[in-house]
């Protein structure tokens, strides 16, 4: 009986302790409005049991709310969810907002030496990484982008004429030999029949064959880099085995294993989303070829796009801008409060709390996209037009010091490979955009597949 009686003044004296202990975390959670999300336990359950289709409904169910800050609990985890831009520009520059929560790190299973990840490694290796995908860096890939994106056409030529097929295969195996040639391990992904191909890039999320292929490549850059500290690097993974960098062998390969899955996906999903948006809006199609022909002349010949030609294509990028506004790759983006910070002119968000910017909500705001918001229309990205709307109510790459670092080298990709397919080949599909579902997990992709029809472009 005694010891029963201990047991429970122990629980209660520790309750009331971590109560005190984090007074001022509970009183300014207390302050935020709150969500109308269910938050007792069977809703926490169904939040981290959902399959990936299930979660982007409860995604919308929590982010589905008028209030600008909302607050959300997932157990003990606070989430502060902000719709407003000023908050997100706010969130994005804050130094207190640099981390990711330990659940997010959890969750995504994000290695500890990866970029994504440990605000301790991010310093220091996004500063070696950052001027390999800045525009000098990227000159350098354009031959790469354009090789590639030759073979990506060739294979799709057993597709003419046939039923619709999921572009998306097609685009992964792409954007993965891709970014894999970019670190310089050559293997052919793109000419592999597609149960091989599939087979490879799914692994890639099974630690196993992950494992295999960034040993791999670290012993073979390893093998061919001198180790004389002064060399200017030809690539990042070069620069990341040059010992004046200090990257230890588990740090390169959870690096590399991070951006070679970074790299895929997305770029890979916003190019299969433009298709398809493509294959619906066949006006809009038309002025994208009409752009092409313009930039390259009225030719089937696959062009070799130069680093310049890039730049010309104004409108192509204002379609894939609109795609991701409407079908943004990633619909949120979490980060952690490591010191007090003020949102929403009044509200003090405290420390260890996980602030929210819910990208796809952002996106589809009537009060800065106008009354069409949900409609797609290219032209809201022309010059004159954005510079009315505000700069963080379009978020796809995310902003600020840790925004997405690939965000010139995937739309330099989409651009080249767009540009490559669009003037070989017409495209249709019999999906209707109004009736497709969406999977999430970390990205969005739409359940149904990307099925797309493809025919010779005639000119
Ligand atoms: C359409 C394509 C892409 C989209 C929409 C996209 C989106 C994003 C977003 C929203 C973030 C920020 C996440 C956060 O703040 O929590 C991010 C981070 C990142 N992205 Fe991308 N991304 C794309 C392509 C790429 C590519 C092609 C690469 C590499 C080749 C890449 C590498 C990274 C890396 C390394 C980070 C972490 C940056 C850091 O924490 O400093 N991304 N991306």
């Amino acid at each position: 009986m005694i010891v029963l009686i201990i047991l429970i003044f122990s629980i209660l004296f520790w309750i009331i302790k971590y109560f005190w202990d984090h007074r001022r975390f509970y009183y300014l959670a207390y302050k935020i409005p709150t969500s109308s999300f269910d938050y007792s336990f069977s809703g926490i359950y169904k939040f981290f049991t959902a399959d990936n289709k299930t979660m982007l409904n409860i995604l919308n169910e929590i982010l589905n709310n008028e209030n600008e800050i909302v607050k959300i609990w997932l157990g003990h985890i606070l989430l502060v969810v902000a719709n407003n831009p000023d908050d997100i520009k706010t969130i994005f520059n804050a130094k207190q907002c640099y981390d990711k929560p330990s659940f997010v790190k959890v969750c995504a299973k994000i290695e500890k030496g990866s970029l994504f990840g440990y605000l301790e490694y991010w310093r220091s290796h996004r500063k070696v990484m950052n001027p390999f995908f800045g525009l000098q860096g990227l000159k350098a890939l354009i031959p790469i982008f354009n090789d590639k994106s030759k073979i990506f056409i060739k294979n799709l030529e057993k597709m003419i004429d046939k039923e619709a097929f999921n572009i998306f295969h097609n685009m992964t195996a792409l954007t993965l030999e891709t970014i894999l040639k970019v670190m310089e391990y050559d293997v052919d992904i793109q000419n592999q029949e597609s149960k091989t191909r599939d087979v490879f890039i799914m692994n890639l999320d099974t630690s196993n064959c992950a494992m295999a292929f960034t040993n791999d490549i670290v012993q073979y850059v390893r093998n061919k880099t001198n180790n004389n500290e002064d060399e200017q690097h030809k690539s990042f993974i070069q620069a990341m085995v040059n010992p004046r960098n200090d990257f230890t062998d588990d740090e390169i390969k959870d690096e590399v294993h991070s951006i070679v899955l970074a790299g895929q996906d997305t770029s890979a999903i916003a190019s299969s989303m433009t298709l398809l948006v493509l294959a619906v809006f066949k006006d809009v199609q038309q002025k994208v070829v009409d752009e092409l022909y313009q930039v390259f002349g009225k030719t089937r010949d696959t062009p070799y796009i130069e680093f310049e030609n890039v730049n010309e294509l104004v409108y192509l990028e204002m379609v894939i801008n609109e795609v991701m506004r409407l079908y943004p790759v990633v619909p949120f983006v979490v980060r952690q409060v490591d010191e007090e910070i003020v949102l929403g002119h009044k509200y003090t968000i405290p420390v260890k709390a996980a602030v929210v910017v819910p990208i796809s909500r952002v996106h589809k705001n009537k009060k800065y996209w106008g009354d069409d918001a949900e409609e797609f229309n290219p032209e809201r990205f022309s010059k004159e037009n954005i510079s009315k709307i505000h700069p963080y109510a379009f978020v796809p790459f995310a902003k600020g010091p840790r925004m997405c670092l690939g965000y010139r080298y995937a739309m330099m990709l989409m651009k080249i490979q767009l540009a490559n397919f669009l003037m070989r080949y017409e495209v249709d599909t019999d999906l209707k955009l109004n009736e497709l579902e969406f999977c999430c997990h970390v990205t969005m992709t739409v359940c149904q597949g990307y099925m797309i029809k493809v025919r010779n472009r005639k000119c």
